[in-house]
């Protein structure tokens, strides 16, 4: 009987050692099969995605693979990035993170959005997970911690860095290759001077960042898609981009529009951003449409609707915005290498990930560059900008 008991606990024991060297480890199904789905079971979606703020602040992260592919480094807009695959706005919303996200393997961090003032956002629970329709649901609002604050965090981080080293924290903030910043910034809900909240933001913000991103596609701020407009984006992102020329280290000027858009809408888009000089797009934000093939009690939830089912409307965007003259930034339900790579064919230079990531953790980075590494090298590519486009 006592050597029963003994084998019991022997068995006992060493589940935690086994749980915690499969989190250290970074083993891609014990995170999406047992990891993530327990985590989800005991944490509100804001809750696990604070925690998980502050554990790569605090420079968490599993011990993954990491690996360096030389086909995945590629050039856009005068960066270098060390691989195409970046984490989209909304993740690291307050600059908090940006080291941990570097050192998960990601290629670019695009923290924000960041509004002028500091503001709560709407009131909670203002993000639902949907899992079996790997979706979604977000209402934040731009809850932020205002420009100053992020100037300060960026400031601090720059410092730690050796600065003389470079014009911006690129290059600088991890010591596993190269990393991209952007920074993206919103307008806060009472502003009546849209044009003033993102040009502040370019000169409070553009120093840090080698790219600046004008959201005017969130649907949870009261008015913000009609920026989208003909003439109000030309106007708004022709003095972004005026400011941005009196910055020494000059950013490049990117606009993220909504998945939710005619045809005539993208054509106005184009326009505006050719006659403005931006210097690229990003395609796209959540979408307002609920598709009928959704299960979840929350699927009438309102707000942004992220994940799988953006995946098809996007590469359709892509293939209207391509062969466009700007690079394209794709988003919207990447689960895969697969999901990448059919981006990338469709037009998109380099590509982000949030949703997939909530569902499958951090091995997910690793295992997309693997996946897309595989299927440039099947298809014969020596690098992967030689596929951008390549369905066209
Ligand atoms: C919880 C949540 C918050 C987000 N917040 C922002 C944001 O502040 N600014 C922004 O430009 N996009 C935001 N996004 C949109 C993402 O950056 C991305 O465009 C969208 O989720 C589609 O990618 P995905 O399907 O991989 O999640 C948010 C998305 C989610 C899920």
């Amino acid at each position: 009987m006592s050597k029963l008991r003994e084998t019991a606990a022997l068995f006992l024991g060493a589940i935690p050692v086994f749980l915690g060297y499969e989190t250290w480890k970074g083993d891609e199904k014990f995170y999406s099969n047992i990891l993530m789905p327990a985590i989800h079971n005991c944490f509100s979606p804001e809750t696990a995605h604070n925690l998980a703020i502050k554990l790569l602040s605090l420079g968490l992260v599993p011990k993954g693979k990491n690996e360096q592919y030389d086909k995945l480094s590629c050039k856009v807009f005068g960066q270098t990035f060390s691989n195409p695959l970046g984490i989209a706005a909304g993740f690291d919303k307050h600059a908090e993170a940006i080291d941990g996200l570097n050192k998960l393997g990601f290629g670019f961090v695009e923290v924000g959005s960041i509004t002028p003032l500091p503001q709560e956002g709407n009131a909670k629970p203002r993000v639902f997970r949907l899992p079996e329709d790997k979706v979604v649901i977000n209402r934040y609002g731009f809850n932020s911690c205002g420009h100053d604050a992020a100037a300060a965090r960026l400031d601090k981080l720059t410092k730690e860095c050796n600065i003389n080293r470079c014009k911006t924290l690129f290059n600088t903030v991890s010591g596993i290759g190269t990393i991209v910043l952007g920074v993206n910034l919103g307008k806060n809900k009472e502003s009546t001077d849209f044009t003033k909240d993102y040009t502040d933001g370019v000169t409070k913000l553009g120093k840090y960042a080698d790219y600046i991103v004008i959201n005017v596609s969130s649907p949870n701020t009261p008015g913000l898609r009609s920026l989208q407009g003909r003439q109000n984006l030309q106007d708004l992102c022709t003095n972004v981009v005026t400011v941005k020329e009196g910055l020494p280290n000059k950013p490049s000027i990117l606009v993220k529009i909504a998945p939710d858009l005619t045809e005539d809408d993208k054509q106005d888009i184009a326009y505006a951003l050719l006659q403005s000089k931006v210097d690229g797009l990003i395609v796209s934000n959540t979408t307002v449409a609920r598709p009928s093939t959704l299960v979840n009690s929350h699927k009438s939830e309102r707000g942004g609707l992220s994940g799988k089912p953006l995946c098809e409307i996007i590469i359709n965007s892509l293939s209207f915005l391509f062969p466009g003259k700007l690079p394209i930034i794709g988003v919207g339900g990447i689960w895969n290498g697969k999901d990448a790579y059919d981006k990338i064919k469709a037009g998109a230079s380099l590509i982000q990930i949030y949703t997939s990531l909530i569902y499958e953790g951090p091995p997910l980075v690793g295992k997309i560059k693997r996946e897309l590494n595989q299927l440039l090298e099947k298809d014969g590519f020596t690098n992967v900008a030689e596929a951008v486009g390549a369905d066209h």
